[in-house]
């Protein structure tokens, strides 16, 4: 086990660099995708061998939708065979996934697949692994209004938008990780992230290691959370 101080409880990942890895090495862009998925399944054993509780995964936003199609439906295939071919894996290590997004505009059967492991894995008690399919905040904080309407509360408060979000079961993240050198958050998790350490590396996703991941933690354990407090 890791023996790190102030290791975050929830890491939220922005996977960016897959296009570039790929484009860099003279392969198509879901090749990319593809050793994104391997680079997925690396940082969950990394993290379960850590002690990182919940990692939340940017898999697919709401705005990927105006990318090319074949690019779209690829990273869909991407994500049926990776939970298809980790399902025995996410039981064994007894992880339990969770969705944001409204996946049920997803192709059916992905859709189906999803809800099929929700299910399945919805009593176990190890790392969670929060997918985020077709997910933007504004999508998501637009919805938690609209349901909140629909309640017909007349004041509405920080608990009520908090238990509308997808993420209503999840406390916050603690640490946000974006790949590829951006430095931007591309409408994750806005609401949750109020006071979430970010973390920018330069490495394209697919190129992401352990080791890449005990830098961003190291890194997190020396800062100093406040909350908007004083310095102590
Ligand atoms: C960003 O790289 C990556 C994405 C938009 C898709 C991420 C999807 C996967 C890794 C597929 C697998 C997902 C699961 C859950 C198994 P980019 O294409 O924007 O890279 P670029 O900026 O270099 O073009």
């Amino acid at each position: 086990m890791y023996s790190i101080k102030n290791l975050p409880t929830h890491v939220g990942i922005i996977m960016d660099g897959n296009g570039r890895w790929a484009i860099k090495r003279h392969l198509p862009r879901l090749a990319g995708h593809q050793r994104g998925a391997l680079a997925i399944k690396r940082i969950i054993t990394a993290a379960e061998e850590l002690g990182i509780k919940i990692l939340t995964f940017f898999a697919f936003s709401t705005e990927n939708w105006k990318r090319d199609k074949e690019e779209v439906y690829g990273i869909f295939d991407i994500v049926r065979n990776y939970l298809k071919s980790s399902s025995e894996e996410l039981y064994s290590h007894n992880i339990k996934l969770c969705v944001m997004g409204d996946y049920t505009k997803l192709p059916e059967d992905l859709a189906e697949k999803i809800t099929e492991m929700l299910e399945k894995t919805k009593d176990n008690t190890g790392l969670i692994l929060n997918l985020a399919i077709n997910y933007g905040a504004r999508d998501e904080l637009v919805r938690a209004f609209n349901l909140l309407a629909k309640e017909g509360k007349p004041e509405i408060g920080a608990e009520d938008i908090e238990r509308t979000l997808y993420s209503s079961n999840l406390p916050d993240p603690d640490l946000i990780i974006r790949t590829s050198g951006e430095q931007r958050l591309s409408n994750f998790m806005l609401y949750q992230i109020a006071c979430a350490e970010l973390y920018f590396s330069k490495v394209f996703w697919p190129s992401f290691t352990k080791r890449h991941l005990k830098k961003a933690l190291k890194n997190y354990s020396k800062r100093e959370r406040r909350y908007g407090g004083n310095h102590k």
